[in-house]
């Protein structure tokens, strides 16, 4: 996947953002960053990269991403120890479900979904762009192609671009975080810093199967509603974000990958 340089991962303690830290381990990456609010998920995640048959550099940040001032210390401490940063994978979230819908949705669940996946986002986007857009750009590894001063992937979610019902917040950050990466990439298309997102479907993470009444919901709507029948593995949407960070799609920004076994192709 052509992704040598230094990647920093948010919810890197858990489900995808775990998956995405193993993956670029596994294709080379020279050293990773995971920050997550969980201290002692992360030291587990990079005691399993350390015992990988190719073994990385690897930061740790217990971090909260909507507390601003600690991610930007987070995202330059990062760099200045690294001496670049080269992929961010915004794949810190949560999600709540509104029962009764928009009309009993409290503000402080509204509030908290926002925070998270939208604000969250942005501060870790704006602390990584200003020290990326003074790099030089990373060559590819593959064939020398200046390739680029760096790689955004924000995670969105099929509730990015259709309405799921009872989830009011989810589904508005979901949109938004899409909006936000639109005009970052924008911005900075033509400066060499890509932007993109990442739509998953129903995937296997803590998330999705940590309630078992919700995950039985769940496997019924997938049985339905997913073309291919079957919810995403971890790994698999990991793929989609090495494709999106690196040189293989060295001409794309300001897209969403879809990756949700035909979902919305529907
Ligand atoms: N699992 C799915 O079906 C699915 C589908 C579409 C999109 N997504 C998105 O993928 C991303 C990863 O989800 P997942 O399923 O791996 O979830 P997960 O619950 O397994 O992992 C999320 C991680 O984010 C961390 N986190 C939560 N709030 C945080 C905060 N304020 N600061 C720092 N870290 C925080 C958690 O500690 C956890 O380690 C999320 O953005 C989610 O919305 C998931």
């Amino acid at each position: 996947m052509d992704v040598p340089g230094f990647a920093l991962i948010t919810g890197a303690a858990s489900g995808i953002g775990k998956a995405c830290a193993l993956a670029f381990a596994a294709e080379g990456s020279a050293g990773i960053t995971l920050l997550d609010l969980n201290e002692s998920a992360l030291a587990t995640v990079k005691s399993e990269i350390e015992a990988l048959a190719k073994p990385c550099q690897i930061l740790t940040y217990a971090v909260n991403v909507t507390h601003e001032a600690d991610v930007t210390r987070a995202v330059t401490s990062a760099a200045q120890i690294f001496g670049r940063l080269d992929y961010i994978v915004n794949a810190a979230g949560i999600a709540i479900k509104h029962a009764g819908g928009a009309a009993f949705a409290t503000t402080s669940d509204w509030n908290r979904v926002l925070d998270i996946n939208l604000n969250g986002t942005f501060y870790v986007l704006r602390a990584a762009a200003k020290i990326m857009l003074d790099q030089t750009p990373l060559l590819s590894s593959i064939d020398s192609r200046p390739l680029q001063r760096g790689s955004i992937i924000n995670f969105s979610s099929i509730q990015g671009v259709a309405g799921i019902t009872l989830s009011t917040a989810y589904t508005t950050a979901k949109h938004a975080v899409i909006g936000l990466t639109r005009t970052a990439s924008e911005d900075y298309a033509a400066r060499g810093l890509r932007v993109n997102a990442i739509c998953p479907g129903y995937t296997e993470t803590p998330m999705t199967m940590g309630n078992p009444d919700v995950l039985r919901a769940m496997q019924e709507r997938v049985a339905g509603a997913v073309p291919m029948g079957r919810m995403g593995m971890p790994r698999e949407i990991a793929d989609g974000v090495l494709f999106l960070a690196g040189g293989r799609s060295s001409f794309v920004t300001g897209s969403c990958l879809m990756v949700d076994g035909g979902y919305t192709s529907r």
